[in-house]
Formats: C-alpha cells, sequence, structure tokens
C-alpha cells in the first residue's frame, strides 16, 4: 500500500480521522495536502509529516475551487486521491428543537461538502487519466437514529458515491466510501465530555465492544484509495467493530458475553 508520487489531498485533515489519514498517506510515501477549515490544526498536523496544509471550507464553492487550482499550482498537477473526511456533528434533538438553520448546516457541510470537493477534484481526476476517491459516510447513513440531518446526509454521501463511481467508471477514477462506526476522536470525545454521547453503550452496542481507534479507519481509507482496490468502485465499507451485526441481537435480549 504505498503512494509514492502521488498527491493526496484530505479534507477535514486537521483533526480525528482525517488527521489519522494525513499521517497513514505520508508514512506511506504519498504527497499530502491537509485542506481544513481550521488552517492552525491543518498547519500543526502538516508540520508534523512533512505534509502541506492550505484553508479549504468544503461549504463554500469559491474555497473549493481556489483550493484546487493552487494545488494544481503548486505540483503542475492535480490530485491523485482526494479523501473527504471534513465533517460535523449534530445534537440528537427531536424535529420539534431542531432548527432548521442546524438542519441546513449538516448538511452543507456533510452532503454538499463531499458533493462539491468530488466535483472540483473529480473532475480533474477524470480528465487527466485517472484517481480514487473515498468519501467518509458513517453507520448512522445506513439506519435509523436520531440524527434527522446528519443521518440523511450520510446515506446521501454513501448514494453520492454509487453515482459518481459510474459517472467516472470510463474516465478511471474510483469512488469509494468508507462508513465508520463510533471513533475515539476529538469530535466523540467532546460529546462524551458533555454527556451527549456514552462510551459504555457506544462500545457495548458493537460485537467487539469497544470504539475505533482513527488509525483503522485510516487504514480502510488507504486500501480503498490504493492500487490495492484497482478493481473496487462503487462499494460502502462498514468500518464497524461490529456494531451494524450487534444491533439486531437488542431484540433478543442482547449480545452474549463472551465464551
Ligand atoms: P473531527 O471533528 O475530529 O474532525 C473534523 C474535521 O473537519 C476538523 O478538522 C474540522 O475543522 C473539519 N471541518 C469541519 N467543517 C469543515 C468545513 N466546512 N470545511 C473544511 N473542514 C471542515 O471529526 P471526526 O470524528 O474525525 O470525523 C471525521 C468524519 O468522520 C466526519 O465526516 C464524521 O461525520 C465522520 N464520522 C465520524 C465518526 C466518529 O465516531 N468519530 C463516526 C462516523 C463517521
Amino acid at each position: 500500500m504505498r503512494f509514492d508520487g502521488k498527491i493526496v489531498v484530505v479534507t477535514g485533515g486537521a483533526s480525528g480521522i482525517g488527521a489519522a489519514c494525513v499521517a497513514m498517506f505520508a508514512q506511506r510515501g504519498g504527497t499530502v495536502v491537509v485542506a481544513d477549515k481550521n488552517v492552525d490544526g491543518a498547519s500543526a498536523v502538516a508540520s508534523g509529516v512533512g505534509a502541506r496544509p492550505i484553508e479549504l471550507d468544503v461549504g463554500e464553492e469559491d474555497s473549493v475551487r481556489a483550493a484546487e487550482a493552487a494545488i494544481r499550482d503548486w505540483y503542475g498537477r492535480g490530485a491523485s486521491v482526494l479523501v473527504n473526511c471534513a465533517g460535523i456533528l449534530q445534537r440528537t434533538l427531536p424535529p420539534e428543537r431542531l432548527s432548521m438553520k442546524e438542519w441546513d448546516l449538516v448538511q452543507k457541510v456533510d452532503l454538499r461538502g463531499t458533493y462539491l470537493c468530488c466535483a472540483v477534484f473529480g473532475a480533474t481526476m477524470a480528465a487527466s487519466g485517472g484517481g480514487a476517491i473515498v468519501n467518509i459516510a458513517s453507520v448512522a447513513g445506513m439506519g435509523s437514529g436520531p440524527l434527522h440531518s446528519y443521518g440523511p446526509a450520510k446515506a446521501g454521501v454513501i448514494n453520492l458515491g454509487e453515482c459518481l463511481a459510474a459517472e467516472w467508471g470510463h474516465a478511471g477514477v474510483r469512488v469509494n466510501t468508507v462508513s465508520p462506526g463510533f471513533t475515539r476522536t476529538p469530535a466523540v470525545e467532546r460529546g462524551i465530555e458533555k454527556k451527549v454521547l456514552a462510551a459504555d453503550a457506544m462500545s457495548s452496542a458493537s460485537a467487539m465492544g469497544r470504539l475505533l481507534e482513527p488509525a483503522e479507519i485510516a487504514a480502510a481509507v488507504g486500501f480503498l484509495a490504493s492500487d490495492l482496490a484497482s478493481g473496487v468502485t462503487g462499494v460502502n465499507l462498514p468500518v464497524d467493530v461490529g456494531y451494524l451485526v450487534a444491533t439486531p441481537w437488542m431484540s433478543y435480549g442482547g449480545l452474549r458475553q463472551a465464551h
């Protein structure tokens, strides 16, 4: 799994899963660009691994187009790998209390932002003979939950991956999705601190009885972005320590204790 000679752009690379992806790609020879709204965070992550930071707001078309053009300018060619990690979580509010402002913001960053980056970076890949895109969705996009904007946005990201994989297959651009389960990132740690998320409940809801580490998500992203996955496009790969397979067992009294 090597990325020598490849320009790899990671949105949301300043924190959590994105930062783990940056470290993994840099370790494996990639020329990595850390693209984030939080440019100080991007600089800190980039300087640790010899990557380059760039300010990018995935929700703003001008910002995405400017970043894509700047990266082409720096290297004389566009990105050959794009990982869309930028995303925001949502409070678990009922519709009666979830404002349309909050609903719209989640859609803007998580779904529209992912589409916009795919459209802008993917067009350059398609015009130049190929590339690989990996979008980060969520197990929340694969079933019901109290996340009335985040869930539909992530379901949209999964569908988007299928649409764009078919669109650009002939152009040599592969588009795949990784759907993480609960992963120990700063966003989730904040939720645990505020008692919006319960670490014990999240762990025991999975077959393997624990949370994920960001590096475990990055490993799956790396596989799908690499030439090892040259024949894989349009898939959604859950990396969830068995959350999806365990949850139906709750109707039967829960998982059995270790044998
Ligand atoms: P995080 O909060 O640690 O990192 C997210 C990064 O995205 C931050 O650096 C932030 O500055 C950046 N960002 C936010 N809005 C942006 C924008 N408009 N433009 C550019 N950058 C922006 O979050 P985490 O947990 O690492 O999540 C990364 C992705 O993984 C998100 O898409 C999230 O929905 C998804 N995910 C996370 C899970 C978890 O348990 N942590 C589970 C399933 C999916």
